[in-house]
């Protein structure tokens, strides 16, 4: 019998894995030793809760570029982020333009604000590959358009957009990017971009727990509040405090998960952001090379050694993506996703709707002996 091989975690697009065991570390410690209500009373323990959402405000506006931390804001995820920013930034309206690769996290916001008349809505085409090219961004613009959404980096294809040249292009239109998959994996700093409104995940790149997120508002935006409550100060008045980041974060605080999410960006400043992205782009060049050696592959995307994040989708021609993925973890113990990755016009873009894709994503803790034994794995399914 041969000895049966460790699961091997390949999913790190939809949440990384495992976290670095400083993230476990202090989320236990606090559990036990403190009580998490921060800003609600000048107790110790109170006291404690704020200091720890303090540091990782700092921390995190730091890692972004942010000047003034109090314009980083705590959300529950980048869903969550990417919505108060594009229900709050159009309630004017306009013409808005997006990126074909956008995920629906921005798609059906858009959508239903097109549906409710609010917004017209173009989408720039994209390559096979899934590149987008800033000439058509140029072309898209119109006098009226209000707000321009970027896909820093795809969750299916991996295909990283040229910020910079999109960014340079913006004029008066609102800039907001998605960077669900590229925070803690690239550089970024938003204010050189003049980005106008950046929303992130805590739990992928940032290698924080789920439940972890928010957006980064540039100097001057205006957004109204999304939800109103307490926030610990101002108490005397019944209307919603008009200071960030106060205004954003009514009701107690995911103070736990935000204290991971601090630990989890220390991780990646003390490793260093370029040596994990390397890591993990060798690990999906490899990847795109021993595909190439398949028979009946196709990958969909940039291959080795393109502008690119450690996503790649694929096809096994004659296998359908949910009998590829399911052989995987039930015959070699692997975990991809296949499917849509809650992004049809991603796949609609890229020719893969309505099957989609197998999508295989690594991270820093994965080796190249686990790519290997994924290829060699993919190669048997092939050949069977
Ligand atoms: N959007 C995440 C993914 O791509 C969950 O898997």
């Amino acid at each position: 019998m041969p000895t049966p091989h460790p699961p091997v975690y390949l999913d790190n697009a939809a949440t990384s894995f495992p976290k670095p065991e400083a993230v476990a570390t202090v989320m236990d410690r606090l559990l036990r030793t403190t009580a998490l209500s921060p800003g609600r009373a000048a107790h110790a323990f109170s006291l404690a809760a704020s200091r720890e959402i303090f540091a990782a405000r700092e921390r995190l506006a730091a890692f972004f570029g942010c000047p003034d931390s109090s314009r980083l804001i705590f959300t529950a995820n980048v869903t969550e982020a990417l919505n108060v920013g594009l229900f709050g930034l159009l309630r004017k309206g306009g013409h808005v333009i997006a990126t074909s690769l956008e995920h629906n996290s921005v798609m059906r916001p858009l959508r239903h604000l097109e549906r409710e008349g609010h917004i017209s809505l173009s989408l720039l085409p994209a390559s096979p590959a899934g590149e987008t090219d800033p000439a058509e961004l140029a072309k898209a613009r119109r006098s009226d358009t209000r707000l321009i959404v970027i896909n820093h980096v795809s969750n299916v294809t991996g295909t990283m957009a040229p910020l910079a040249e999109l960014a340079a292009l913006k004029g008066d239109a609102l800039l907001v990017v998605d960077g669900a998959q590229s925070a803690g994996v690239f550089d970024l700093d938003v204010t050189a971009l003049g980005i106008d409104f950046f929303a992130f995940t805590g739990h992928k790149g940032l290698l924080g727990p789920t439940g972890t997120g928010g957006f980064v508002l540039g100097q001057g935006v205006e957004l109204p509040p999304f939800k109103m409550g307490g926030t610990g100060s101002a108490s005397e008045f019944e209307l919603q405090p008009d200071f960030a980041p106060d205004c954003y974060e009514a009701g107690t605080p995911n103070t736990l998960g935000i204290a991971g999410l601090a630990a989890g960006v220390a991780f990646i400043q003390e490793t260093g952001l370029a040596t994990i992205r390397q890591h993990e782009l060798a690990l999906a060049d490899r990847f795109l090379d021993g595909l190439s050696q398949i028979n009946g592959v196709t990958v969909y995307g940039l291959p080795a050694g393109g502008q690119r994040g450690a996503v790649v989708s694929f096809r096994l021609a004659g296998k359908g993506v949910d009998e590829v993925a399911y052989r995987l973890d039930r015959d070699f113990g692997i975990m991809v996703r296949a499917g849509l990755h809650c992004a049809p016009a991603a796949h609609r873009s890229l020719g893969t709707f309505p099957e989609g894709t197998v999508r295989a994503s690594f991270g820093f803790c994965n080796t190249m002996a686990e790519v290997e034994y994924c290829l060699d794995a993919l190669a048997r399914i092939a050949g069977a």
